[in-house]
């Protein structure tokens, strides 16, 4: 386990997804974003471990190597932070889909927003009605696995110890946006290696405004001064075009795209494609993420991926359909790749 830690928790609000897009980040805005911001402190901590694990895949395993990002991102509003802005994003759809690459033979990046949902854990954890202490039992004075969840434990703890027998799953934390962008930016470089068996499934609720470290006060924010906060964010650079173009330009790159209103949904995955040059985006609504999506390509063809009701009542996860999904189409891209 690592010895740092890139937050204090906490969560809740919403994305307002009505604003129009921004624009795409130019070389210009990378340099002046990199050059304003402070990288994290521990960032070589976590290059060396993404380094020693590629390498390890690239040379020895022989597996694709995915890169799944999960969940939100907070936007500090103090140096000494004591109020951010959040999102909604419980990592889910991260976590999950990690589990289905490992489950299919990639290895797997999981670039989360530390606190969030993890792969195997998440069955256990963030639960309303099910306390991980519930699944146990005392016996003569030991602790036992209550007999009705043996099975299903089993089962998960199965395929938890195989991807670490087989050190398929590399867990790497963020917590705030700056943090999120170095830690993408450099594992993308280290990525290149793979070529075009580097995958990236890009499905962090990334935030779209921040508020610059030059304009962050050191301090808690005092109340009494003002009896009001008026909070002035700035867009963050929109980095998926310098991640196709510059960060890692021979891997297959999978984004999301989260709308609540389902008459532009489409519209706006469409936008994304022509805007960022990438290969698919996976389109989702905030009511029916669970049970739908869409695979949006640049040809503009659609494919939507349902859950039906008897699917849907027996729990089956969505992400065991869109992961083979995926790979159907990064399998044709190592294909096209190949020299
Ligand atoms: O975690 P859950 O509760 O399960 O929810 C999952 C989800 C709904 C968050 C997920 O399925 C999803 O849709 N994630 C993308 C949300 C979104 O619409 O992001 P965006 O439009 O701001 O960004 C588009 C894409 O670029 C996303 O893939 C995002 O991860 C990526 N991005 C965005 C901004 C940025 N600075 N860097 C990025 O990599």
């Amino acid at each position: 386990m690592p010895n740092y830690h890139t937050s204090k928790p906490k969560t809740e609000t919403a994305i307002d997804r009505t604003v129009p897009d921004f624009p795409i980040a130019q070389v210009n805005d990378e340099d002046i974003y990199f050059n304003t911001h402070e990288a994290p402190e521990y960032l070589p901590e976590i290059e060396s471990s993404v380094k020693d694990f590629v390498q390890f895949h690239h040379e020895q395993s022989g597996k694709p190597v995915v890169l799944v990002t999960s969940g939100g991102t907070t936007v500090p509003l103090e140096n000494n932070t004591v109020r951010f802005i959040d999102n909604f994003s419980a990592g889910t759809r991260g976590a999950t889909s990690a589990e289905y690459f490992l489950e299919n033979g990639y290895a797997v990046i999981f670039l989360h927003r530390e606190f969030s949902l993890l792969p195997y854990s998440r069955h256990y954890s963030h639960t309303t009605n099910n306390c991980f202490l519930d699944y146990m039992i005392e016996k003569h004075n030991k602790i036992e696995i209550n007999e009705k969840y043996a099975d299903q434990m089993l089962h998960v703890l199965r395929k938890y110890k195989a991807a670490q027998d087989s050190k398929s799953l590399l867990l790497i934390p963020f917590t705030t946006v700056n943090q999120y962008l170095y830690t993408l930016k450099s594992t993308s470089k280290l990525l290149q290696i793979l070529e075009g068996k580097a995958l990236f499934y890009l499905a962090a609720a990334v935030s779209d405004f921040f508020l610059p470290q030059s304009r962050m006060p050191q301090h808690k924010i005092q109340s009494q001064t003002s009896g009001k906060l008026i909070v002035d964010l700035e867009q963050v650079p929109k980095f998926l075009r310098r991640l196709v173009d510059n960060w890692a330009p021979s891997a297959m790159i999978v984004s999301f795209k989260l709308e609540t209103d389902n008459s532009i949904l489409i519209k706006k995955a469409l936008g994304a494609l022509t805007r960022y040059q990438h290969q698919l985006v996976i389109g989702n609504l905030l009511q029916t993420r669970k049970w739908e999506v869409v695979f949006i390509r640049p040809d503009g063809e659609q494919t939507w991926i349902r859950l039906n009701e008897e699917e849907q009542k027996n729990n089956v996860e969505i992400e065991s359909l869109i992961i083979p999904g995926v790979m159907v189409e990064h399998k044709a891209w190592i294909e096209s790749h190949k020299h």
